[in-house]
């Protein structure tokens, strides 16, 4: 497995890749993979011929009040975790390989962002979209795997490839959970182990409301409006709690039939940001 620091020794990489006709499967990551990371690298061996992955803590992508100095950085065990997985190259640069002083360029969002994630982190895809669009210019892949754990952060990149002519198709890979249904994240390593034993609860909400709907019930608000007092009286705070239209992102109230939605949560455990989801077909 090759390490790559720079953007001209990942470019050589996928240089003779491509010569060699191998079809690349890249997965965009800011480390501390878990389980979850690992179940895109092997659906990624499906989709590919060299599987490549990055490393990159992205600055871009959180606010100043957010947890970037905190963000969890276990870079030789990430390598080592890829090396077992089979991955050809990894590249992880500094944030001065990937940008400079001063940008004079930005990529606007329209409405995409407006609710879920976007509503309540301004700046956030914005800053995704920086760092994926200069991913795949560089990597150029073939095909890019992303979890559907984010996934609003799934449906604006695919945008991007599309609009943008990336040619890259994109996979979204289900979501990983713990035995207790908690989907895997970097961030629940900042969780306590009083903490732990709770966050769960998200995923149980969504499920109780994903049954009722599967049940016929086409307007969930009320239903909704119960779990998020179920979820407050366990000690979360509420950032939202919803379900969206899979399409344009926005928040629905009447479900239709024929239509997919997003049954989404957002909600604050401590200092622990917690988000799960659930696809709806209804
Ligand atoms: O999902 C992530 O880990 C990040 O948002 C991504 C796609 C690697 C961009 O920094």
């Amino acid at each position: 497995m090759q390490t790559c620091r720079t953007i001209e020794e990942i470019r050589s990489v996928v240089k003779s890749l491509k010569m060699a006709g191998k079809k690349i499967a890249f997965i965009p990551t800011m480390g501390a993979l878990h389980e979850g990371h690992l179940s895109l690298i092997r659906e990624a061996h499906q989709h590919g011929d060299a599987v490549l992955v990055s490393i990159f803590v992205n600055p871009e992508q959180f606010g100043p009040n957010e947890d970037y100095d905190t963000y969890p950085r276990e870079f030789e065990q990430d390598l080592e975790k890829c090396r077992d997985a089979g991955v050809k190259a990894v590249f992880a640069p500094g944030p001065e390989e990937l940008y400079s002083d001063k940008k004079y360029l930005k990529i606007d969002i329209s409405d995409l962002n407006r609710h879920m994630c976007g509503g309540s982190r301004p700046g956030f895809f914005e800053g995704i979209l920086l760092v994926v669009n200069k991913l795949f210019n560089i990597i150029e892949p073939d095909v890019a795997l992303f979890g559907q754990k984010d996934i609003q952060q799934f449906q604006i990149i695919r945008r991007l490839a599309e609009e943008f002519n990336h040619g890259t198709e994109l996979v979204m890979v289900p979501i990983s959970r713990a035995n207790d249904g908690l989907a895997l994240s970097s961030r629940n390593a900042y969780l306590s182990s009083e903490e732990r034993k709770t966050a769960p609860g998200l995923y149980r909400s969504l499920q109780y409301i994903e049954k009722q709907v599967n049940g016929g019930v086409d307007t969930p608000s009320l239903l909704i409006n119960h779990q998020k007092s179920e979820l407050e009286a366990k000690g979360f705070k509420i950032d939202y709690l919803n379900t969206f239209s899979l399409k344009t992102l926005q928040p629905v109230k009447t479900l239709e039939s024929g239509e997919t939605y997003i049954l989404a949560g957002a909600v604050w455990l401590g200092k622990t940001r917690l988000i799960d989801n659930i696809l709806i077909e209804f």
